[in-house]
């Protein structure tokens, strides 16, 4: 079963729906703050918030997730500007306690949604792979803290779960 956070959100639907065309099984987790709601048969929904501990471990001993992609995050450069807390506490501090929920739960792989916003002003476009990263905003920041290349230093404690990051500029053009 894969875990879609943030499935009721702008990428995370379009997603649910791709995974379940080609027959995976879904459960989204999701606190509504800026997604809507949905119905969709056969995929059970949390309405919760991916950093509540207790809700996710009870979540991950009840269902056999053997995949977690993260979408659940907050967005917006200008309000990371205007309230990096909030950036910090939702992209990292839950994000954080998501994964070691997961990891607990015995989940081997996590999809982490990762942005453009992690290069800051790119050098060159299209942005290679390996281009250094220089976030200019709180978003930006805290998408890179998870990131190998750069500040990779937040993902070793789940050393034993595969955690790619993946930017969905490059794979949104097939969902839509
Ligand atoms: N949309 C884009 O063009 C784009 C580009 C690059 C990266 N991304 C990344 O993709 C991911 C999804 O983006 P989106 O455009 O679908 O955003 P979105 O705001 O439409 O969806 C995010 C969803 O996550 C939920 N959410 C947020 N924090 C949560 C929490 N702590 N617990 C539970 N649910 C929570 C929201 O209610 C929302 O439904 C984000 O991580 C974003 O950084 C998006």
């Amino acid at each position: 079963m894969i875990l879609v956070t943030g499935g009721a959100g702008y990428i995370g639907r379009h997603l649910v729906a791709e995974l379940l065309t080609t027959g995976h099984k879904v459960l989204v987790v999701d606190d509504l703050r800026s997604g809507n709601r949905f119905n969709t048969e056969g995929v059970p929904f949390f309405a919760a918030n991916v950093g509540d501990a207790t809700t996710m471990r009870e979540i991950f001993s009840t269902y056999r997730i053997s995949v977690v992609i993260h979408l659940a995050g907050s967005i917006q450069v200008g309000e990371s500007m205007r309230h990096p807390e909030i950036y910090w506490e939702n992209n990292v501090n839950a994000a954080h306690r998501l994964f070691d929920c997961a990891r607990e739960g015995g989940v081997k792989r996590v999809i982490f949604s990762s942005s453009a916003a992690v290069y800051g002003e790119p050098l060159r476009t299209p942005i290679p792979e390996d281009h250094p990263t220089k976030p200019i905003s709180p978003y930006g920041e805290t998408n890179s803290l998870w990131k190998t290349s750069s500040g990779g230093s937040l993902r070793q404690p789940f050393f034993g779960i595969s955690m790619p990051p993946v930017r969905m500029r490059h794979i949104v053009p097939k969902l839509t």
